[in-house]
């Protein structure tokens, strides 16, 4: 039993908290609002995209070799590439230097051992895509001598303001911390991928700091991409891909020093549908930081 005394002393406590929080509220105080707008860290992210020289963020890599990508791709990768035709067409999303590509196309004594991986077959046509230019005299040089029908760089745009007529259709599409970790879209992201890839072609691509699909990531950790249902449940970066239409995806979950999750996505057919996700989240970075909500 509560005395007169306690309930009015426990009113008064409760009318106190209330107007605290009315006051919070009105000054914007809020969990919610006191973290910038994403519209201010898509402007900030932005400026990391235009910097140059000693500008660049240390951890904003654009040189990555393809011995690299050897490394940090699924394992198919590297026999992907070696099967490829010179018809065939290799597109590389979020290609920094591109200097993955001019490894593929290096003269054969220059080439690291596993970068002969590539050189099984006749070399593909190959597309570098980046937002910003960040061509270098070596590729200048590169794409002169071979013409600009191998060797292509495009530049100026994000991937989803491409046509497919601009881009044609392509075997393998790779994503070496590009389009997939940066995008502001991720559903339209890997539609408009999916999209560009042949039937029977792959998307290769990795996530880091992301729940993993073996569940073998740590509790508590910081995870830079989020997905979560309507209900606001974690949702795993490979379940919510598989439930894509015409696609097999593999998975491979790696905990070297983030949990990273490794991807590819076979194409099996061309009537793809990708699960919406919105944004309701995002702090700029190298990569930056992103959560996604998946819509009814
Ligand atoms: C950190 S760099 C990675 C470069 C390269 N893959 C490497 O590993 O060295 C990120 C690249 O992704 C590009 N990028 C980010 N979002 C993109 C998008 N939506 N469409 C095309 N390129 C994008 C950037 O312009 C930049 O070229």
């Amino acid at each position: 039993m509560f005395s007169l005394k306690s309930v009015v002393k426990r009113s008064k406590a409760a009318g106190l908290a209330l107007i605290v929080l009315l006051v919070v509220r009105a000054l914007g105080w809020s969990q919610e609002t006191a973290r910038p707008p994403i519209d201010e860290e898509i402007a900030k992210q932005d400026k990391i995209y235009g910097s140059r020289g000693a500008e660049v963020p240390e951890g904003y890599v654009t040189n990555r070799r393809l011995s690299d990508y050897a490394a940090l791709l699924p394992t198919g990768f590297c026999d992907a590439l070696g099967s490829l035709r010179s018809a065939d067409q290799w597109l590389d999303v979020g290609a920094g230097d591109g200097q993955a590509i001019l490894d593929y196309y290096a003269p054969a004594d220059e080439a690291t051992p596993i970068e002969k991986c590539a050189r099984l077959a006749g070399r593909a046509r190959a597309v570098a895509l980046s937002i910003e230019d960040r061509r270098t005299d070596k590729w200048q040089q590169q794409a002169a001598s071979l013409g600009s029908d191998r060797l292509r760089y495009l530049f100026g745009k994000r991937l989803r303001e491409y046509s497919s007529e601009e881009l044609g259709k392509f075997q393998i599409i790779t994503d070496v911390y590009g389009g997939f970790s940066y995008t502001e879209d991720l559903s339209q992201f890997v539609e408009k991928v999916l999209s560009l890839v042949e039937t029977g072609g792959v998307f290769f691509t990795l996530l880091q700091s992301v729940l993993l699909e073996d569940g073998k990531d740590k509790p508590n950790i910081y995870y830079q991409t989020e997905l979560v249902d309507t209900a606001g449940q974690d949702v795993k970066v490979c379940s919510w891909l598989k439930k894509t239409s015409c696609v097999q995806v593999g998975c491979e979950s790696k905990t070297d020093w983030t949990p990273t999750e490794v991807i590819n996505i076979r194409k099996v057919c061309s009537d793809i549908s990708v699960p919406r996700m919105k944004l309701v989240e995002f702090e700029a970075g190298y990569p930056p930081s992103r959560r996604f909500q998946l819509e009814q």
